[in-house]
């Protein structure tokens, strides 16, 4: 297995006062890879400095072997490092169709329009149904399978979600982790940032624990599920 996005030495944060320092982690391709933290810990801020939404401080990015920390996010998502942020982001006034369609704007996703379209759809009935609603009128769950949509209409190589079974109901985040499951079995590698500490570290084959802008531990998912400092701290056990 090789790694197909190397973080080196990444320092980030805003306003010159670094958030996350010094961070070394390798995602192998092909797998869930998951990051848990307390809040403010600096997950996001991680993936933004990763996306290029964030310019880091220090250290590097490299992604399938070529240095991406300088490029700018749409540069980024070119090459198939594709982030659903925190909250959702969709266009609320535009339907689920226009939203979509959003995420297939670079040439190459263009010319693959439809058949991108119907994975969306097959993956996500629900978004079939709804193709004509106003994404701000979807349920939670709803926005959250449109925003993985979108992101999978830039046919990613890797696929970073941010919190996505953040205000879901439990019967919801279940479907939503296996229909992760199954976006990585097709071929996506999967960086997931979650609160659902249990549930992640389950299907992962990577994980790092982040605690004030530092990795405290790292290991696979089960192996930190057993962990008693991982246990204490976010599984209240
Ligand atoms: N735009 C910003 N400007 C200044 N400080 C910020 C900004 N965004 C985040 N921070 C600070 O950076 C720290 C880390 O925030 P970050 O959003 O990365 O944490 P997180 O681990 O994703 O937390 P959560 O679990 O609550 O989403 C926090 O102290 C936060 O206040
Ligand atoms: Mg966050």
């Amino acid at each position: 297995m090789s790694a197909i996005l190397e973080i080196r030495s990444l320092t980030a944060g805003y306003d010159g006062v670094s958030v996350i320092r010094d961070i070394d982690l390798a995602v192998e391709e092909g797998g869930i890879a998951t990051i848990v933290g307390a809040n403010g810990a600096g997950k996001t801020t991680t993936l933004r400095a990763i996306s290029g939404v964030l310019r880091p401080i220090q250290g590097e990015v490299v992604f399938a072997g070529t240095p991406i920390q300088n490029l700018a996010p749409h540069d980024i998502v070119a090459r198939g490092l594709v982030m659903v942020p925190e909250g959702r982001r969709l266009f609320p006034s535009l339907t689920v169709m226009e939203n979509l369609e959003l995420g297939a704007f670079q040439p190459h996703c263009k010319r693959k329009r439809s058949d991108s379209l119907e994975r969306v759809f097959n993956i996500f009935p629900r978004l079939r149904e709804r193709e004509s609603q106003k994404a701000g009128t979807l349920s939670g769950g709803e926005q959250q399978m449109a925003a993985i949509g979108r992101a999978l209409m830039s046919l990613p190589k890797v696929l970073m979600l941010d919190e996505p079974s953040l205000g879901l109901a439990p019967v919801v985040v279940r479907t939503l982790f296996d229909i992760v499951a199954d976006i990585n079995a097709m071929g996506t590698t999967v960086v997931l940032v979650e609160q659902n500490v249990k549930h992640a570290l389950s299907i992962s084959a990577q994980a790092w624990v982040l605690e004030n802008g530092s990795i405290a531990l790292r290991g696979t998912g089960p192996e930190l599920l057993k962990d008693d400092n991982t246990r204490r701290a976010y599984l209240g056990m």
